[in-house]
């Protein structure tokens, strides 16, 4: 029995609507924050597969979602492409060396350092009950490539912008190299037990329509044709983050399972412009759910109404935040069970 939100991804529309929330995992959670000192840190943690996978089910424990998604970080697979990689404290992640400024090729990978990730997958798909989906994900080339050159999250990836315009071909090369080695994780990760995988393009709204084209549904396509050569059951997530009026392009050309909705599309629009049939995930603003007014369950129901007749997975339209009390996701969860179609 594949489970509520597995068959809802695949395109059946179930009684009751699937939940679960991007970030659902973190720094919102004192088990989390308990575990995370214990350890020394976040990435730490990670490579810990013991303590990922425990963290990965604290969210179910609490709320009962419906999918667990595995406790890592996007920034893996640079890492596992030979940059260093560190999280500073209140800052963000650091990578180094630059690639704005280094060649690709001074890069020496270290493919091992995502084995213990496939541990952390199949240790989670053991605790799982078969109704709980197990998601892996990975971060898409054209976000992945925003870090590796810049060496830092910036606010609108102006380095990597400006880069692609300078040098597409060394771009071309670099998101060429993201692409073959976020196929053979994401095969590592439906081989552990992932049964769904969500590539997370946080940073596409940021391109113009032309470089939308080229950095953003080029790559991700290419991730899903290799992907369902090699993994034919399983289910992918596009999360093209910003990508507005070119979602429709992005779902149609991409050819993923299942699409992400960030808090900037209007539901009755996806409900109404979006290929038929294809299962939506989303969109509840995770501000609301930080702010926590009348105006959660109103927005919610919205939400849930908009889609009443697509396979639509509820979420937020991004991660949930560190300040998010608990008591609001509560309540969040208890609006979207008792839902009725
Ligand atoms: O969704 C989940 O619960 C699974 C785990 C997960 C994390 N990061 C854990 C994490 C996932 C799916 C991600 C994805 C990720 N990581 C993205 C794409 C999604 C998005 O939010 O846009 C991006 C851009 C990153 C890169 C990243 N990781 C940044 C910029 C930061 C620092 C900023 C921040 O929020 O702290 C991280 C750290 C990170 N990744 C944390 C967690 C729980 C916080 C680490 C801590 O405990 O201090």
């Amino acid at each position: 029995m594949p489970g509520l939100l597995l068959d809802t991804l695949r395109g059946t529309n179930g009684s009751r609507r699937p939940l679960w929330l991007m970030r659902q995992a973190g720094r919102y959670l004192p088990e989390y924050r308990e575990l995370r000192a214990e350890k020394g840190g976040f990435l730490a943690l990670v490579y810990d597969p013991a303590a990922a996978a425990e963290i990965t089910l604290q969210p179910l424990r609490r709320f009962g979602f419906d999918g667990a998604i595995l406790f890592s970080d996007i920034l893996i697979v640079p890492y596992a492409m030979g940059q260093k990689l560190e999280f500073l404290i209140g800052e963000g992640p650091r990578m180094s060396p630059r690639l704005v400024d280094t060649a690709l090729n001074a890069l020496t990978a270290v493919p091992e350092r995502l084995d213990p990730i496939y541990r952390t997958v199949a240790l989670v798909h053991a605790a799982l009950a078969p109704d709980q989906t197990l998601l892996g994900f990975a971060g898409s080339p054209w976000t992945i490539a925003t870090y590796m050159v810049a060496g830092e999250g910036s606010r609108d990836q102006h380095e990597t912008r400006a880069y692609a315009y300078r040098d597409p071909q060394a771009l071309q090369a670099i998101i060429d190299a993201i692409v073959a080695v976020t196929v053979d994780y994401l095969e590592g990760q439906a081989k552990a037990g992932a049964e769904a995988v969500q590539l997370f393009d946080s940073w596409a709204g940021s391109l113009a329509p032309a470089e939308f084209e080229r950095w953003v549904i080029a790559p991700n396509a290419a991730i899903v044709s290799q992907l369902r050569a090699r993994c034919p059951d399983l289910t992918v997530i596009g999360f093209p983050k910003g990508a507005g009026e070119k979602l429709p392009a992005y779902a149609r050309e991409t050819g993923v399972d299942a699409l992400g909705l960030d808090e900037t599309i209007d539901p009755l629009w996806a409900a109404r412009e979006l290929p038929e049939g294809l299962p939506v995930q989303g969109n509840l603003d995770p501000l609301l759910l930080l702010a926590g007014s009348d105006e959660l369950e109103r927005q919610a129901l919205r939400v849930l109404d908009a889609f009443r007749d697509r396979p639509h997975v509820f979420n937020l339209g991004h991660g949930i935040g560190q300040f998010t009390p608990i008591e609001h996701v509560e309540r969040l969860v208890k609006v979207v069970r008792e839902w009725e179609r």
